[in-house]
C-alpha cells in the first residue's frame, strides 16, 4: 500500500481530515505536510512542504511511494486580498505542482477541497448550483475556479481521478481559521464562551451558507470513496448543511448566554462576503453519492459550546 500525502496538512480541516485518516488508513500510511517547520503533533508522519516549489513537491511525492493525495494547502479568501500574489503562487502554481506531479508520478488518486468563493457578484444568490456564473473577483475566487478547472482538464486529458467539492464557510473547535471571511462565526462562538463582547467584521444581516466540520469531513471521505462510475462530476460538488447570518447565530449563542453582545464594525471582508451566494443547491452531492450533513446550526452550536468549554475549562 501506497502513502497517503496530505498537503496544507496543519490548517483548519488538515488538522482534523489527518486524525481521520490516520484512523481509518494507519500511521503509517498518511504523510502530513505543510509549509510550517514543525508539527505540534510528534505522533504523525510529519514533512515541510512548501507545494510553490515545483522541485520539493516532485521529491517528496517521488521519494514516498505517493498513490493517493489530499491537497488542502492554500491561501484563503481574508488574507488573499492583503496578499494576492503569494495567493496566485501557492493556490494556483501550488495546485498545478501537485496536478503535474501526480500525473507524472502516476497518483491514483487526488482530492482538492473548492469553496463558495469560487461565484461572484453576477452569481444569482439563492440555491446556487454548480453550473451557475463563476466570475470571482478575489484572487482566492479567480484561483480556485481555476484550481477546479485544471483539475478537469487533467481527469479528460490524463484520465487522473480528480475529485472535489464546494466547501460553505466551516465551523469548527479544533483548530482555529484565521484566514477566512466565514471565520467570525467560530470566533463569535469562541468570545461567548470565554465570557467577552464580540465585535464582528461584517453587518448583521450577511447571509452566507455553513457547516459543520464533522459534516465536512464525511463529505471529504465519502465522497474519496465513491465508485468512480456513481460520479457525474469531477472537481465542483457543492456540499452545504445550512444559511445564517451574525445575527441569527448571535441569537442561537444566547439560548446559552443571554447576555452576550455583539457589535458590527463590518471591514474589507464584507466585501468579499458580499459577492459569495446566501445558500447553495448540493443536490447533485446527495444524488451522487448519499452526502447528507447531520448537524444544523441549532445542534452546531451546542456541540461548539460543549467542547469548547471543555477546551477552555470553563
Ligand atoms: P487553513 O488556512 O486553515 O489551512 C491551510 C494550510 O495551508 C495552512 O496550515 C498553511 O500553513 C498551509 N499553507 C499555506 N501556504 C502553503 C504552501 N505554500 N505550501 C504548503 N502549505 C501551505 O485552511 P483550511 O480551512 O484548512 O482550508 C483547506 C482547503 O479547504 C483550502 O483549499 C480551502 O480553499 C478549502 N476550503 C476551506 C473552507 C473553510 O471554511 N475552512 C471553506 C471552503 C474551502
Ligand atoms: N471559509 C472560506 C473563506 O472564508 C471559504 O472558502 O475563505
Amino acid at each position: 500500500m501506497g502513502t497517503i500525502l496530505i498537503t496544507g496538512g496543519l490548517g483548519q480541516i488538515g488538522t482534523e481530515l489527518s486524525e481521520l485518516l490516520i484512523s481509518t488508513y494507519g500511521n503509517d500510511r498518511i504523510l502530513v505536510s505543510d509549509i510550517k517547520k514543525e508539527t505540534p503533533n510528534e505522533n504523525i508522519r510529519y514533512t515541510r512542504l512548501d507545494v510553490s516549489d515545483a522541485d520539493s513537491v516532485r521529491k517528496i511525492i517521488g521519494e514516498n511511494d505517493v498513490t493517493d493525495i489530499f491537497h488542502l494547502a492554500a491561501i484563503l479568501s481574508a488574507t488573499g486580498e492583503k496578499d494576492p500574489f503569494m495567493t496566485f503562487n501557492v493556490n494556483l502554481q501550488g495546485t498545478q505542482n501537485i496536478y503535474r506531479a501526480a500525473k507524472d508520478f502516476d497518483v491514483k488518486k487526488l482530492f482538492i477541497p473548492s469553496t463558495i468563493g469560487v461565484y461572484g457578484p453576477s452569481t444569482p444568490k439563492d440555491l446556487v448550483p454548480e453550473d451557475t456564473q463563476t466570475r470571482p473577483v478575489t484572487m482566492y475566487g479567480i484561483t480556485k475556479i481555476a484550481g477546479e478547472m485544471l483539475g478537469d482538464y487533467y481527469f479528460r486529458k490524463f484520465g487522473m481521478d480528480v475529485r472535489g467539492l464546494r466547501f460553505p464557510g466551516l465551523i469548527s473547535y479544533k483548530f482555529p481559521p484565521t484566514a477566512g471571511t466565514t471565520d467570525y462565526a467560530v470566533d463569535m462562538i469562541i468570545h461567548a464562551v470565554r465570557g467577552m463582547d464580540y465585535e464582528c467584521y461584517l453587518k448583521c444581516d450577511t447571509e452566507m451558507p455553513m457547516m459543520y466540520m464533522p459534516d465536512a469531513l464525511n463529505a471529504v471521505v465519502d465522497l474519496y470513496e465513491a465508485p468512480r462510475k456513481n460520479l457525474t462530476r469531477c472537481t465542483d460538488y457543492n456540499v452545504g448543511a445550512y444559511s445564517m447570518t451574525p445575527v441569527t447565530l448571535h441569537r442561537e449563542i444566547k439560548k446559552y448566554y443571554p447576555e452576550f453582545k455583539v457589535r458590527y464594525q463590518p471591514d474589507y471582508r464584507q466585501e468579499i462576503a458580499d459577492g459569495w451566494p446566501h445558500s447553495i443547491d448540493f443536490r447533485k452531492a446527495q444524488k451522487d453519492w448519499n452526502f447528507k450533513p447531520a448537524y444544523d446550526l441549532e445542534l452546531t452550536v451546542k456541540d461548539m459550546i460543549l467542547n469548547l468549554r471543555k477546551k477552555f475549562d470553563c
